[in-house]
């Protein structure tokens, strides 16, 4: 490669179109799903207070914003459940009832908006008065106990018509049992979203507010389940195992920490590789704009442009309505 002075990288940069012709990624809203909160009630809102912009709905008025995502070109929503602290019990038994929250916010999703995919957590965390995603016995979360609720789970959420079963849990052998579970039951067409590299994060915070698992939680944490911060090479094994196991996609959760871990998924497995832009993240990001200290826009497109050039497939975000009406105005 010649060098300075015949090589001059601002050449490319010079004009806007030029800068478009050479760039190598670009944001569409076919890589946009939509985290959102389902709460019980009629024309409910409430607003989360950790998460600008973000609110809790009751189910109408999260139908009429599933049309508002359909109507932007979003693919996909995932519907997380807030389940009211009464109706959680030691096992989660509300998360494999076919009429609880999250099946009939589902069912109404689908019933308006066919023709868009719904995505559902499986991990029995909202359901739980201890917030822990699994069956918990003398303090010890238990794997197989844990496995035979989340197949349980993933078939009353496939009745309900969720398009893509998204365990969460980081429980081993839990992809390959509810992809056999799905198929002994006729569901081969459900798709599975492989929560595959799931780190115990800090960045969770908002979320775990947003769906009332933190206080649940309280001083307890993931950590003999979801991923030690520190690794990255056990990440590649997890996300091997997943594909053995069945996933048709996989995530790196969270995202913009763990672009290194996107980057290596992707280029080791070449498969559908998603980030999820976490509730800490977006909150950082949304949080200083509010206070007027970054430009919100600004960075949240450039946080979808990291997660692109890293090698994400697609981006799990909060932001997805704002970015799509970005996009395609
Ligand atoms: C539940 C679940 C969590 C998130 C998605 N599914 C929280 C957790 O594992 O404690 C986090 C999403 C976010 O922070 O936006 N298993």
């Amino acid at each position: 490669m010649p060098y300075y002075p015949q090589t001059r990288m601002r050449r490319n940069r010079q004009t806007d179109w030029s800068r478009r012709l050479v760039r190598e990624h670009r944001l569409s809203v076919d890589d946009l799903i939509w985290p959102c909160f389902v709460i019980e009630g009629t024309k409910r809102y409430e607003p989360v207070s950790s998460m600008p912009g973000v609110q809790r709905k009751s189910i109408d008025l999260l139908v009429e914003a599933a049309k508002e995502a359909r109507d932007l070109g979003i693919p996909a929503i995932a519907i997380f459940p807030v389940i009211e602290p009464e109706l959680k019990d030691e096992d989660g038994s509300l998360a494999t009832s076919p009429d609880n929250l999250i099946c009939r916010a589902v069912n109404a999703v689908k019933e308006a908006v066919p023709a868009r995919g719904v995505i559902c957590d499986v991990a029995l965390d909202p359901f739980t008065s201890h917030g822990q995603d699994g069956i918990v016995r003398r303090g010890e979360v238990l794997n197989e106990a844990t496995i035979e609720a989340l197949c349980a789970q993933s078939i009353v959420q496939a009745s309900a018509g969720c398009d893509i079963i998204a365990p969460s849990d980081m429980m081993d052998g839990r992809v390959g049992a509810i992809r056999k579970h799905l198929d002994s039951q006729g569901r081969q067409e459900v798709q599975i979203l492989a929560y595959a590299a799931k780190y115990a994060s800090a960045f969770y915070g908002p979320f775990r507010d947003a769906v009332g698992s933190k206080a649940a939680l309280g001083v307890a944490d993931k950590r003999t389940y979801q991923q030690d911060p520190a690794n990255g090479d056990e990440a590649l094994r997890e996300v091997a195992l997943d594909i053995d196991e069945g996933a048709d996609m996989v995530m790196v959760k969270p995202g913009m920490p763990y672009l290194d871990v996107i980057w290596r998924v992707k280029e080791r497995f070449q498969m559908p590789t998603f980030a999820y832009q976490v509730s800490g993240e977006y909150s950082m990001l949304m949080g200083a704009a509010k206070r007027g200290w970054l430009d919100g826009d600004a960075v949240m497109m450039e946080s979808m442009l990291a997660f692109k050039r890293a090698g994400a497939d697609a981006v799990l975000t909060y932001a997805a309505l704002d970015l799509a009406r970005e996009i395609s105005p």
